[in-house]
């Protein structure tokens, strides 16, 4: 059963609203941001006020007195032209956190109309490592992926892997310069097709010649020439692996593998779409479809290039028509790097003029780079671009330096700890690329991000294992009725039963980085707490109790939040 503290209060509000014959639109009320004078404040009365043209501290003072009859409050006040200030009994915010302690949902509620999500993340490429731009996509979108689970929409993730392009053609012409020919194609692995690509980019680079063939090649392989095609399978069947081997370690989930290849039959569908609809124009040898020059003229969308191969901007769009007819998706978000802005704004708005997606919300949430010391995107020491796996092992051996032995003796084995680093490791860059407003760049610091003080992951699960062992040590002892007794109890519990908000606002802003805030203010809420309030030497039995439950629920909330954000909260943490 959900059970939720501002609807509570939204609640309270109307009734005492309807009562003085006052609009309901303006019975709302928000968390504080004064916690220092109260939980919860209303500005309705002003905005009441002005819209019925009355003095706001007299409608305000009539609501406060009302208000003022409720069991539940401790203290109503109407302050400056009329804002009014809401405290709690501390007695009825023990009764809510012992409802949500209840509940297995922590009283959360889940929405009422389900929205199918497809969520567009990850996007690497084939024959491509994977580098740290890959890193944010993946990172965010898996963490929405569950932030829109846990309220109760239906996400669906895909992939969207690039695996159609001129790098295909690239790597085959390589290639045959190579072996003159492809029967040796099946025996290369991704390293070495890897190698390839990186010579064709190079060489396509310097000879316009080389370019050319792999345009030729590009567009027969399109066509449907089997050996090119025959040739293509193995290219993506490695590179999927590849790209999956580095996901698992992450953590990263994908409903669908679907990649360009898989839009280009739609492809035609769309050139026939905006034939229909008078949208089609040939301009010099490529077809477009002209956007509308408002006040941010765009330039128009390339549909089909004049070489004949369908562009990204085309494979976007006919993807945006496969999800919705096929997926059903209410709503379609992007996961990519914020300089890939101007297509989604130009692939958004053929849609809209193609009608291929009607009532469907599309959304791009761009990223800022992952950076080195200098603010640049983040390299290698020799100049090269960090590829994920790389950085991956680097965050391990960083965090492998803070662990102990391993002692048989202790019960500490050598694979635990493995195992340990790993959580701990990818728990420390998710965390980081998760802290910070989702659109700002970050500089990823080796130095801190590990690091088991300040905002990182694995403070964070240090509070967790904290916790763990604070419930081992009190075994002999059940969680109780919550009271509060002293101010960090209280402010333990205020922020607990917002929880329900937060999870909230950051699906519909889309923005993981306000559970992270949360989770870590929680951490810091709980480490005063357990500082001024004991449980060993609580003043009464049903005290300890209370601090027990207060413990349990802040580790459990915990827990449940960095799993939402993809992060592993290990049961015991070790420090050398
Ligand atoms: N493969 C693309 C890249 O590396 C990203 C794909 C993003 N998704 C999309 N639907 N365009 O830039």
């Amino acid at each position: 059963m959900s059970y939720v503290l501002d609807e509570i209060i939204n609640q309270k509000l109307k009734n005492a609203f309807q009562e003085l014959g006052l609009d309901v639109k303006y019975a709302a009320a928000k968390t504080s941001d004064r916690p220092d004078l109260s939980d919860f404040q209303c500005n309705g009365a002003l905005a009441l006020a002005k819209s019925e043209k009355k003095n706001p501290r007299e409608i305000g003072e009539n609501i406060a007195a009302r208000l003022r009859e409720d069991k539940d409050l401790a203290k109503v006040s109407v302050d400056g032209p009329g804002f009014l200030n809401i405290s709690l009994k501390d007695e009825f915010l023990a009764r809510v956190l012992d409802k949500m302690a209840a509940d297995e949902r922590f009283g959360c509620a889940k929405t009422e109309h389900p929205k199918t999500v497809v969520l567009d993340y990850g996007g690497p490429n084939v024959a491509k490592e994977m580098h740290v731009g890959h890193l944010r996509s993946g990172v965010i979108g898996e963490s929405m992926r569950r932030i829109e689970a846990f309220v109760g929409n239906k996400p669906i993730s895909d992939v969207h892997f690039g695996d159609w392009g001129t790098p295909i053609g690239m790597i085959l012409a390589e290639v045959i310069a190579a072996d003159g020919n492809l029967d040796k194609m099946e025996s290369y692995d991704i390293a070495e097709i890897t190698r390839f690509y990186k010579q064709a980019n190079t060489r396509c680079k310097e000879d316009p010649a080389a370019k050319e063939t792999a345009r030729v090649i590009t567009a027969k392989f399109q066509d449907g020439d089997p050996v090119y095609r025959k040739a293509w399978q193995h290219i993506r069947k490695v590179s999927v692996e590849a790209v999956k081997e580095n996901y698992r370690e992450l953590g990263v989930h994908f409903d669908l593998w679907l990649g360009e290849s898989d839009a280009h039959e739609t492809c035609f569908e769309i050139k026939r779409i905006a034939e229909e609809k008078g949208l089609l124009e040939y301009d010099d040898g490529a077809y477009i479809i002209r956007l509308d020059e408002g006040s941010k003229p765009k330039p128009p969308v390339i549909i089909e290039k004049s070489d004949g191969g369908f562009t990204y901007q085309a494979t976007d769009l006919a993807t945006i028509k496969m999800r919705v007819d096929d997926l059903h998706a209410d709503e379609i978000i992007y996961f990519v790097d914020k300089r890939q802005s101007l297509h989604f704004e130009q692939v958004f708005e053929a849609a809209e003029k193609l009608g291929i997606a009607p009532g469907v919300k599309l959304q791009h949430i761009g990223f800022g780079t992952v950076n080195g010391a200098d603010g640049k995107p983040f390299k290698t020491r020799d100049g090269g671009v960090m590829n994920l796996a790389d950085m991956i092992k680097m965050s391990k051996d960083k965090v492998a330096e803070s662990m102990p032995p391993a002692d048989e003796s202790k019960g500490i084995s050598q694979a635990y700890i493995d195992r340990l680093v790993e959580q701990v490791a990818v728990g420390a860059i998710k965390f980081q690329d998760l802290k910070n407003n989702i659109a700002s760049g970050y500089i990823f610091e080796l130095d801190d991000f590990a690091n088991f003080d300040g905002k990182t992951g694995p403070y964070i699960q240090y509070a967790v294992a904290r916790i763990n062992s604070i419930m081992r040590k009190n075994q002999n002892l059940t969680p109780g009725a919550i009271i509060i007794t002293n101010p960090e109890e209280r402010s333990l519990a205020l922020k607990l039963s917002q929880l329900n908000n937060v999870v909230f606002r950051a699906e519909s802003e889309r923005e993981p980085s306000i559970i992270s805030d949360y989770v870590y203010t929680l951490a810091q809420l709980f480490s005063s707490f357990y500082n001024t309030s004991p449980i060993m030497g609580a003043a009464t039995p049903e005290i300890a109790s209370s601090r027990l439950a207060l413990a349990k629920l802040t580790r459990d909330i915990l827990v449940k939040l960095l799993e939402v954000l993809g992060i592993e909260a290990p049961e015991v943490m070790l420090k050398a």
